[in-house]
């Protein structure tokens, strides 16, 4: 068999092996994807800004929010797979809410939720609906909070977690010090954690009352860690002292048996 028959016998089965592999390829991309990707006008326009957003960072694509079927091609949009379409604007925060579940509680209960349908802001009116990127304290600016009401009291929400977020970070780049130098921070890194975590989750309640009287609780929980930096400053200062001992310790026995041995010569 030369060259060519065996190309000529085996060319059918590579066509054959190469077309599995790419229609496998194919089969993990979701199919709304596929579809969606190769639209002009409003079914396109989607595309691009959710590639660059936080959700798609973590993997979560069309389908985990619309619902329908990522698998095929045919029935993808049909309700019978779980296809929920757009939602309408009262029904944003239990959309999103499905998976942020204890903000879309604080949303609800807050002036904005209590508002929905009647002038408020849902989650897309700040967050945007497929250009969500990490959240941060910038979104509170005039532009964003002065188009329904004043911007005094958004101001003086920001005022009040600012200042927290500020200590937050201060006390988070000691700490990276500290564990650079070997220190054990692991407990007071935890304690920070959950100290941050309950602070973000306050803005959605837009309760200024509220944050100031939450403010001064966190900060009392951010002086116990900074407290503790004077703990471990000591006892840095007196693993040195100790170090130095046991330096001139050595040195000084050295010297002792350098003497000793001149001694005896
Ligand atoms: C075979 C192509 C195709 C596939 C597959 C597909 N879509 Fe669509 N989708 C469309 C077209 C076409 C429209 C209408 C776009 C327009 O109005 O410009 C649409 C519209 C939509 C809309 C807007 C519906 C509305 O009521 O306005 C959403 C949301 C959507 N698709 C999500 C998905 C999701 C999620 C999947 C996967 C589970 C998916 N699509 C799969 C072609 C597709
Ligand atoms: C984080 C949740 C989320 C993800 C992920 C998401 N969408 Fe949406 N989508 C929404 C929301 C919310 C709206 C309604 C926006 C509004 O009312 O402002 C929407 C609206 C739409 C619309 C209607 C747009 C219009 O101009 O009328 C289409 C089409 C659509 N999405 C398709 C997609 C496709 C395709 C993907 C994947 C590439 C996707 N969506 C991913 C939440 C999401
Ligand atoms: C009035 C504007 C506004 C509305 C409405 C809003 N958010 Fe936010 N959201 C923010 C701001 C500002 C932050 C940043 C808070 C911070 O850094 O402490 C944030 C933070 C977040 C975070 C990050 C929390 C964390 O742990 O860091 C998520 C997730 C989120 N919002 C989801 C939602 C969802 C879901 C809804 C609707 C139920 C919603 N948001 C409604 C402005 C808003
Ligand atoms: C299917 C689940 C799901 C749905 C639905 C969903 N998200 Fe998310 N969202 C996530 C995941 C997972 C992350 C990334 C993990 C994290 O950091 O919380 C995330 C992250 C975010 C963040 C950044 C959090 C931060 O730390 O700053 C915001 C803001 C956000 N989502 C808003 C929304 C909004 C607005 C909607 C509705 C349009 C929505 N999400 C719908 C799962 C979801
Ligand atoms: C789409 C309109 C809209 C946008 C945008 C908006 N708000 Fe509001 N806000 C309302 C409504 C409606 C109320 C409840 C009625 C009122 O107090 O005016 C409210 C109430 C508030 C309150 C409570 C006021 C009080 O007297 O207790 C605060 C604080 C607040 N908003 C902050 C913000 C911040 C911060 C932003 C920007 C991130 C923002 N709002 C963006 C509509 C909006």
């Amino acid at each position: 068999m030369n060259i060519r028959q065996l190309t000529c016998r085996c060319l059918p089965l590579l066509l054959t092996l190469l077309f599995q592999a790419v229609s496998v390829a194919a089969q993990n991309r979701p199919v709304c994807l596929q579809c969606h990707e190769s639209q002009t006008g409003r079914g396109g326009a989607v595309v691009k800004p959710w590639q660059g957003s936080v959700h798609a960072e973590n993997g979560i694509g069309c389908q985990n929010c619309h619902g329908g079927d990522p698998n095929d091609p045919v029935n993808a949009m049909d309700p019978s797979r779980g296809f929920l379409g757009v939602p309408g604007e009262t029904a944003i925060p239990s959309f999103c809410g499905r998976c942020h579940v204890g903000i879309r509680d604080e949303y609800l209960q807050s002036a904005h939720g209590r508002a929905l349908g009647r002038g408020g802001p849902t989650c897309v009116t700040c967050h945007g609906s497929h250009d969500v990127k990490r959240a941060t304290l910038s979104i509170i600016n005039e532009k964003n909070c002065a188009r329904c009401h004043a911007y005094a009291p958004a101001a003086e929400l920001k005022n009040a977690m600012v200042q927290t977020e500020k200590r937050i970070e201060t006390i988070d780049e000691r700490l990276k010090v500290y564990k650079g130098e070997g220190v054990d921070t692991e407990a007071r890194e935890k304690a920070l954690f959950s100290t941050r975590n309950r602070y973000h989750r306050l803005f959605h309640e837009v309760d200024t009352a509220k944050v100031t009287g939450e403010s001064a609780q966190i900060d009392a929980e951010l002086d116990k860690i900074q407290q503790d930096f004077g703990r471990i400053n000591a006892e840095r200062q007196k693993r040195k002292i100790i170090g130095a001992g046991a330096v001139s310790g050595a040195f000084l026995a050295a010297l002792f048996f350098h003497l000793l041995r001149k001694t005896y010569d």
